[in-house]
């Protein structure tokens, strides 16, 4: 499946033995994904390494962000020689997908590794946490950090950006 306009054609929500396996401290949420899509989602993110800009870090990123209409929309790092306008794979596919209208997310699959192999977890990076806090519930929306679609780990928001600054602080 390559990346915007697809449906996932799987219920977020599957029966007990296949959700996902959970490396967070707080226990899933009982909306929480399954395995199927998490594998989805990781497959999609993998396919967007090649795509990565990255010729000053040689860190090539990819991310699969999964809207609650189940779209996926996909991103990769790109790297800029002036440093600071380099952005992340995460925040790629997050602005690509509300510049289309939406505003609604399930779950962002995250891999990446110098020369595209990941051969370690990437996490996403504080500036990412804070725009998928702008657009996601943190109870509800899931993170996986990810090696290949065997291994990954997944995490809510909230676990990975306690305590934030959010819309609600500014009355939204
Ligand atoms: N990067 C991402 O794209 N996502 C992350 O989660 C971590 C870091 C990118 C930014 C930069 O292009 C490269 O990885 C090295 O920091």
């Amino acid at each position: 499946m390559s990346g915007e306009q697809e449906k996932l054609n799987v219920p977020v929500c599957q029966k007990k033995g296949e959700l996902a396996p959970f490396a967070g401290a707080l226990p899933p949420s009982a909306d929480t994904i399954s395995d199927l899509i998490c594998r989805e989602l990781i497959a999609e993110a993998k396919k967007m390494l090649p795509m990565a800009y990255a010729p000053y870090s040689g860190f090539q990123v990819g991310a699969a962000l999964l809207t609650a209409s189940k779209k996926i929309y996909t991103g990769c790092n790109i790297e800029n020689a002036a440093f600071s306008p380099t952005v992340c794979a995460e925040r790629t596919a997050f602005f690509k997908a509300v510049s289309e209208g939406e505003r609604e997310f399930t779950a962002i699959a995250v891999i990446g590794g110098k020369n595209g192999s990941p051969s370690d977890y990437t996490a996403p990076c504080g500036v990412c946490r804070q725009v998928m806090a702008e657009f996601c519930n943190l109870q509800k929306f899931y993170v996986i950090i990810a090696r290949s679609e065997e291994d990954y780990w997944l995490y809510r928001l909230d676990e990975l950006l306690p305590i934030s600054f959010s819309p609600k602080n500014l009355g939204r």
